[in-house]
C-alpha cells in the first residue's frame, strides 16, 4: 500500500509561497497499476518525488509499504528506496560506459546479489533484449535504452515503481510497447506501478488514472486497464519477474 495524507508541497517566491501540490490524499494498493496525468507544471513531478521520498513534503505524510517517510531521515529514506523502490526517468540514465547487461548488473551488485550477471541477462531477455546485452547505450535505439532502464529498475524485485514520462522521448508505437511491458510486469511481479504521462492513449492502459491540474487531485477514477485487471483474475502474485 501506497498512502498520501493532505500531501503539501510549497516553494517560497520571492515574498509570497506557491503551493504547487495541495492536500493530495489517495491510497494505492499493492499490485495496481496507475497513471498520474495532468498539464506541464501541474506537480506530476513533484508528486513522484515526494512518493519515492526523494524529496520532503511542506505538510502531509507519505506512507509506504508502512512507513511514514517523514519518520525517516535522509540515509533512512535512501535505504528504503534500495529496498522497496524502482525508478524510471523519461531520459533513461543509463551510464555510458557500462553495456546493457553492465547497467542491469548494478544495482544487483550493489546489494550483493550472488549471480548478478545471470540475472542482468534474464531481465533483458524479459525486455526482448537478450540479443543486445554487450550493446553500449548508444549502440541502442530510444526504445532499447528505455527498456534497459525497465530491466534496471526491475533488478532488485521493488515493491513499488515509479516512471516518470517513461515514453517521453519515444514515438508513439515504442511508447504503446513501453507501458505494454510495464503492464506485464507489473501483473508478473506484483510490483506497484506508479506513472506519469502526458498521453492520455496512454494513461487508459493503467487501471487506475488520477488527474492533476494546479497543484490539485481533479479526478480520480479507473481506467481502461481496471476491465483487463478484472478479468485476469488469476493473482497478479503468482509469477514473480525471474
Ligand atoms: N525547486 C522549485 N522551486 C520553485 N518552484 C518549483 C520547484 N520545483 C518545481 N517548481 C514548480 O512546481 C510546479 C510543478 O512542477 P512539476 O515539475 O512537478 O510539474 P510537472 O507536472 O511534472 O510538469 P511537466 O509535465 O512539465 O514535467 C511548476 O510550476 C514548477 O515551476
Ligand atoms: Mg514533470
Amino acid at each position: 500500500m501506497l498512502a498520501t495524507r493532505d500531501l503539501t508541497k510549497e516553494y517560497q517566491s520571492g515574498t509570497s509561497r506557491l503551493a504547487v501540490l495541495r492536500d493530495v490524499t489517495f491510497e494505492i494498493p499493492q499490485g495496481a497499476f496507475v497513471a498520474i496525468v495532468g498539464p506541464s507544471g501541474s506537480g506530476k513531478t513533484t508528486l513522484l518525488g515526494l512518493l519515492a521520498g526523494l524529496d520532503l513534503p511542506s505538510r502531509g505524510a507519505v506512507v509506504l509499504d508502512g512507513v511514514d517517510l517523514n519518520a525517516l531521515d535522509e540515509d533512512g529514506r535512501a535505504k528504503l528506496r534500495g529496498e522497496k523502490v524502482g525508478f524510471i526517468f523519461q531520459s533513461f540514465q543509463l551510464i555510458p560506459t557500462l553495456t546493457a547487461a553492465e547497467n542491469v548488473q548494478v544495482p544487483l551488485e550493489l546489494r550483493g546479489e550472488p549471480d548478478a550477471a545471470t540475472r542482468a541477462r534474464d531481465l533483458l531477455a524479459r525486455v526482448g533484449l537478450g540479443d543486445r546485452t554487450h550493446h553500449y547505450p548508444n549502440q541502442l535505439s530510444g526504445g532499447e535504452q528505455q527498456r534497459v532502464a525497465i530491466a534496471r529498475a526491475f533488478a532488485n524485485r521493488p515493491r513499488i515503481l515509479f516512471a516518470d514520462e517513461p515514453t517521453g522521448n519515444l514515438d508513439g508505437t515504442t511508447g504503446e510497447k513501453i507501458v505494454a511491458l510495464l503492464d506485464q510486469l507489473n501483473r508478473e511481479s506484483g510490483a506497484t506501478v506508479v506513472i506519469v504521462t502526458h498521453d492520455l492513449t496512454l494513461a487508459e492502459h493503467a487501471q487506475r488514472v488520477i488527474r492533476l491540474r494546479d497543484g490539485l487531485v481533479i479526478e480520480d477514477r479507473p481506467g481502461r486497464g481496471s476491465a483487463t485487471a478484472m478479468a485476469s483474475s488469476e493473482p497478479t502474485t503468482a509469477a514473480p519477474v525471474a
